[in-house]
């Protein structure tokens, strides 16, 4: 089978690695992909968002199955683009409809899914600017922290947390002023829950679903979890408290009610559903939806799958995944984020990257990076996951912080804490 896989990331990294450990696959192409990717498969320079191009490539090179890895392309409706084209109908693309992808694109469209469907989430209410006077009375009745969240996508950016009501006023009236641009046209005021976070992963053919590995992602850049938001510092798999009595909730309360809810509203979705869930004294509550995996989560959940990735790829796109095998590795697998000095806010790029030969026992998974004609320099803020196995939480760690010592590049930053609130 030939694949296409769009997007740049670690995660993207992660999910090409175990593409090409099926001996289903042919060819690999990832657009636009990064220096790790092209040591797994070629990369291809094509914008994921540019669905005329996409389309072009398809054709020109047989391929049999576009998997998406990042929400753009699914909100902008990159499924729909493929199912109205009768020359590139018959080519599936993993990852739900421009419907389906506004679980992710529109908190408030996901706040109805959630209250439709009666699955357990923060009580809330959606507000536009004249409708100031009646946001303020609902937060009133609320107790702080306040929770405001930009209806739209805005690069993770988008929920803010306030303790102080008045300066909550004041900032849910520039959010609905376009802080955020049209994203804050709208915004989901809701109540604070208190407890920890998890990312529960499913894979859904639109009728049945298998749930992948729980893992934990940790998003402040700073020690103890402090500091600001990034795109994920690392990762853990499994999570201690989600237990097996604990997954069982998930599954029966947000796992099932999701995915009949998707069925009853009607929605076409095949592709990876991603939960963030928080554990409120033992009951999983959703925090919000996204439309496809996590990274750096899929970073430590691809390594934990043993089963061929492109059959259950297969069984999504066929609508067979019933009849696919999913078989998980016990053992733990950790994933350390080494990033540019700076991150999250400015930082410098094009920094050498040595050492990466020099690591053992360990996965590398590129992100932020880019292959000269001789060197491998960093590309983005992200620039490296180290992800290792072991039987134990402290295990797996100890191997990953030993190879994140070994690659060097000028301004490096990691955490050297990940998985220290787990058991
Ligand atoms: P989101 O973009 O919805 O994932 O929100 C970003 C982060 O804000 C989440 O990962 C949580 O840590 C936090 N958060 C969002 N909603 C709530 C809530 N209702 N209660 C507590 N924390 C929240
Ligand atoms: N790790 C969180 C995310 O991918 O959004």
């Amino acid at each position: 089978m030939n694949i296409l896989l769009l997007g740049n990331g670690g995660r993207e990294n992660a999910l090409a690695w175990k593409m090409i450990q099926s001996n289903k696959l042919k060819n690999l192409y990832i657009a636009p992909g990064n220096a790790g990717t092209g040591l797994v498969g070629k990369n291809i320079n094509l914008s994921t968002t540019d669905f005329p191009a996409i389309k072009e490539f398809v054709l020109a090179n047989d391929i049999h199955m576009v998997v998406v890895g990042p929400e753009e392309p699914l909100v902008k409706g990159i499924y729909d683009y493929f199912n109205n084209d009768g020359q590139i109908r018959h080519t599936p693309v993993v990852g739900p409809s421009a419907k389906g992808a506004q679980l992710e694109g529109s908190k408030d469209f996901a706040k109805q899914f959630m209250k439709r469907h009666n699955i357990p989430t923060a009580r809330y209410q959606s507000f536009t600017l004249s409708e100031l006077d009646k946001a303020y009375h609902f937060m009133e009745q609320l107790e702080a922290p306040y929770v405001l969240k930009a209806d739209g996508l805005a690069a993770g950016k988008g929920v803010l947390i306030i303790h102080d009501i008045n300066e909550a006023k004041r900032e849910l009236k520039s959010m609905l002023s376009g802080m955020f641009g049209d994203a804050s046209r709208i915004v989901v005021i809701e109540e604070f829950l208190s407890g920890i976070e998890c990312s529960v992963f499913v894979m859904t053919d639109g009728n049945s679903y298998k749930i992948l590995p729980v893992a934990k992602d940790y998003k402040r850049i700073g020690e103890g979890d402090t500091g600001l938001n990034t795109g994920g510092m690392g990762a853990v798999s499994p999570v201690s408290f989600a237990n097996d009595a604990f997954m069982k909730k998930v599954e029966e309360r947000i796992v099932i009610p999701t995915i009949n809810g998707l069925k009853k509203d009607e929605i076409d979705y095949k592709g990876f559903i991603f939960i963030g869930l928080i554990n409120v004294k033992g009951e999983p509550m959703v925090i919000e939806y996204n439309v496809r995996m996590g990274d750096p989560e899929t970073e430590v959940v691809m390594p934990r799958i043993k089963s061929d990735l492109i059959d259950l790829l297969e069984g999504i796109a066929t609508q067979t995944l019933a009849t696919r095998n999913l078989e998980i590795d016990n053992r733990y697998a950790v994933t350390v984020m080494l990033v540019s000095g700076g991150y999250p806010g400015d930082y410098e790029k094009n920094k050498k990257i040595t050492g990466i030969e020099s690591v053992t026992g360990s996965i590398i998974f590129h992100a932020g990076t880019k292959q000269t004609e001789n060197e491998i320099l960093t590309d983005g803020g992200r620039v490296m996951a180290i992800s290792s196995f072991g039987n134990t939480k402290n295990e797996a760690l100890a191997l990953s912080y030993k190879n994140a010592e070994k690659i060097k590049f000028d301004k490096k930053y990691y955490r050297k804490d990940i998985g220290f609130d787990l058991d």
